[in-house]
């Protein structure tokens, strides 16, 4: 690996393909800084929540006061600060994801959040997770993967991992969420969630965890002598 690159490796895919927990270890595993942007919209999504800014006039109009600032607490968790106040578990309260997928449809806020993005790849080696970071944010990533996987099996992932949170939610309910989740960020006009031309698609349909690991680390690998 030249010492002096910074390389970047872009994983993007619809709600609970895995990419958070994959990207994460993926990223421990060589070294790399994760960088959830998920998280950095559901912050903008939260604070549209605390100010009840319905439309995209009031989102936007909330956006010149809204600080956004993140940091890597001592186990390795990505923390997002919203205006100073730490709502690193807010932005994970199921309404969240619905405003978050509300207020990232909007241009405003994408570009809003697009220098922030970037220039978290410019400062290390980032191994960073979307929906648009190998269409838009980093279009000249060195590795490019869009993970994805069943309805099914997104919503069973995300079900397991609610419980685990204490935040179980019905299995429908869910199921209907990401398929509507899947559709506002397929539809929308503002980089919509597609591969770029040049992403590895991997279907993670039936895999365990090892597995989809070891095939996202296989990729990578490929690409960059690590
Ligand atoms: O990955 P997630 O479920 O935490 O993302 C929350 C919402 O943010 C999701 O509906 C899509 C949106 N998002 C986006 O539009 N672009 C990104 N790069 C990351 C997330």
């Amino acid at each position: 690996m030249d010492k002096d690159k910074t390389y970047a490796i872009a994983i993007d895919g619809p709600s609970g393909a895995g990419k958070s927990s994959l990207a994460r270890t993926a990223a421990r595993e060589i070294g790399f800084v994760y960088v959830d942007t998920g998280a950095i919209y559901r912050t903008v999504g939260w604070a549209a929540l605390c100010r009840g800014a319905e439309d995209a006039a009031a989102v936007a109009a909330l956006l010149p006061e809204t600080r956004i600032s993140m940091d890597y607490g001592a186990d390795g968790a990505q923390r997002m600060y919203l205006n100073g106040e730490d709502v690193s578990e807010k932005i994970r309260l199921p309404e969240v994801s619905m405003a978050a997928s509300r207020v990232s449809a909007l241009p405003e806020v994408r570009s809003f959040l697009l220098d922030m993005q970037r220039s978290l790849a410019e400062q290390s080696r980032v191994i960073m997770d979307g929906r648009d970071i190998g269409t838009v944010v980093l279009p000249r990533a060195d590795v490019k993967i869009f993970l994805t996987a069943s309805v099914e099996d997104r919503a069973r992932r995300r079900y397991q991992e609610l419980c685990q949170r204490g935040t179980a939610k019905d299995f429908d309910q869910l199921l209907r969420e990401i398929e509507q989740r899947d559709y506002n960020d397929t539809h929308r006009a503002a980089a919509p969630l597609r591969p770029a031309e040049d992403a590895v698609v991997l279907d993670t349909t039936g895999n365990t965890f090892q597995q989809s690991l070891r095939q996202i680390l296989d990729i990578i690998r490929e690409r960059i002598a690590l």
